[in-house]
């Protein structure tokens, strides 16, 4: 596409008063990602970053922050005096940087984040095909109210005589079905030509760009409406049970990707999947399961219920048991994990790893094949392959004011209740006594011991008791 031919706009300078939320509406987040991010990465599959202009303004500098990495570009609009004056803006930024104005705008909603790709190219081609001056998304959802409403000349037909606002609807025009969607297309030069001569004569005083339609039909232009194929896609988020309804349907959606791809999810409606998550074929995913943010996990996997999974990478075959919490980790194939292990971030679980109930690990390496099946802490540590981790063995590595590292060689064994006291070095193929307390450094092969020797005194009990027993006699 020729680079000058079009641009977009995103209108996300709004409160969102209907919210009750102290974070900008735009920012708050749909499928695990803000919606404005949603509605720019659509947006970027059909024309560059470059060429897409983002209106903010309340808490700008927030929303610029959450969305600069995709490029965009951003135009203030200081204060929010309707969906018209943010284009009013757009108009005078254009005019102010001397940027060359493009013959297309399309103009997006920050708040209706499950637009697709393919919609936003079916209105431009729509309104090429049509020569209009206005095209605009519609769809009929089962309740309209709330949204303005397109008035067509006849219902068979594609020209539209007015967008009127629910608030200005009269009795008889109550019931009309097709909403707008806030979603156009304009030739910019008439979209400019009117957009300063709008008023604020309505209900909420504000510039409403809804009313270009008619003021584009009184002069005699073409100004036309496609329907959207699914409703979901075009409905808003203006409040927080709105924004809900959109976030089940896109990890519906989410779930139903990952199934096409050969991936079992049971009850999907019960897990809560991010949009951008990948899962490879034949794995299994049961019921109550949060896979979040970035995380990737390999085929031939299965992640039992209850489990949650943040921006962590897990390998092949792996087995996740019943109630894990894993952040920012990463899980090579063929490891088991749980019930109820907690990889704490930048944790790396080796080939075939066991790490098993009420572990906690924290910035920890544990090798290929290594075990720690129950109730230990791991941090800092070093834990090479083969080691065995005995039951409530626990790295000290915080003096109260730094972190020290443990370094485990190969094939050690950690006797059970150990406490390693970092910094130390546990060298390959050694012995830990259960119960030490190590504060040295162990050499390879050598059995440590670090606790004190156990006395038994032969027939104690029955001698207290006697002596007891005599006391109270006497
Ligand atoms: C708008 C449309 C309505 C349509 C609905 C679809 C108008 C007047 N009405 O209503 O016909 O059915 O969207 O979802 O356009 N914004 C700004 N600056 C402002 C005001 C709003 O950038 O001064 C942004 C908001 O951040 C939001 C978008 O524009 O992303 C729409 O604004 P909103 O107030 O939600 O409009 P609706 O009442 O939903
Ligand atoms: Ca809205």
């Amino acid at each position: 596409m020729v680079s000058n031919e079009f641009a977009i706009a995103i209108m996300a300078a709004g409160k969102g008063t209907r919210l009750k939320s102290k974070h900008p509406k735009v920012l708050h987040e749909i499928g695990g990602r803000a919606l404005l991010l949603h509605v720019i990465a659509a947006a970027e599959t059909v024309v560059r970053a470059d060429h897409i202009f983002c209106i903010i303004g309340h808490e700008s500098d927030r929303v610029r922050t959450a969305v600069a990495a995709t490029g965009v570009q951003f135009v203030l609009q200081p204060e929010q005096r309707g969906t018209g004056h943010a284009l009013q803006m757009l108009k005078a930024d254009f005019e102010l940087s001397g940027r060359p104005i493009p013959q297309h705008l399309l103009v997006l909603s920050g708040d209706v984040p499950l637009i697709r790709p393919e919609t936003i190219a079916a209105v431009r081609d729509t309104h090429l095909r049509e020569h209009a001056a206005m095209t605009i998304l519609t769809a009929v959802p089962a309740d309209p109210t709330g949204y303005g409403r397109v008035l067509r000349a006849s219902a068979d037909k594609p020209e539209v005589t007015a967008i009127v606002e629910q608030k200005s609807l009269r009795s008889d025009q109550l019931s009309a079905p097709e909403i707008n969607s806030g979603i156009y297309c304009f030739e910019t030069a008439a979209l400019f030509a009117r957009i300063n001569a709008l008023t604020t004569n309505n209900t909420h005083g504000e510039f409403y760009l809804t009313d270009i339609a008619a003021m584009l039909v009184a002069e005699g232009k073409r100004v036309v409406a496609i329907k959207a194929d699914s409703v979901d896609e075009v409905l808003g988020a203006n409040t927080i049970a709105e924004m809900m309804h959109l976030d089940a349907a896109m990890r519906l959606s989410t779930a139903h990707r990952l199934m096409a791809q050969g991936v079992t999810i049971f009850r999907p409606e019960t897990c809560v999947i991010d949009a951008h998550v990948t899962v490879g074929p034949d794995t299994i995913i049961e019921p109550y399961v949060q896979l979040l943010g970035n995380t990737h996990i390999g085929s031939d996997s299965r992640i039992r219920s209850y489990s949650v999974i943040q921006n962590s990478r897990l390998g092949d075959n792996v087995l996740v048991r019943n109630g894990c919490i894993l952040d920012t980790s990463e899980v090579a194939n063929n490891a088991i994990l749980g019930p109820y292990a907690h990889l704490r971030p930048e944790s790396r679980i080796g080939e075939a790893a066991h790490i098993g109930n009420f572990v906690e690990t924290k910035k920890t390496i544990i090798g290929r094949g290594s075990k720690a099946n129950h109730l230990s802490y791991l941090g800092d540590a070093v834990i090479g392959d083969g080691v065995n981790i005995g039951a409530g063995a626990i790295t000290c590595n915080y003096d109260g004011v730094h972190k020290h590292p443990t370094i485990i060689g190969d094939g050690a064994f950690i006797g059970s209740d150990s406490t390693l006291v970092a910094p130390v070095t546990i060298g390959a193929g050694s012995y830990i006594a259960a119960g030490s307390s190590i504060t040295e450094e162990v050499p390879e092969g050598a059995l440590a011991l670090g606790r004190s020797r156990q006395t038994t005194k032969p027939g104690w009990v029955a001698a207290r008791k006697a002596a007891a027993k005599q006391n109270t006699n006497s």
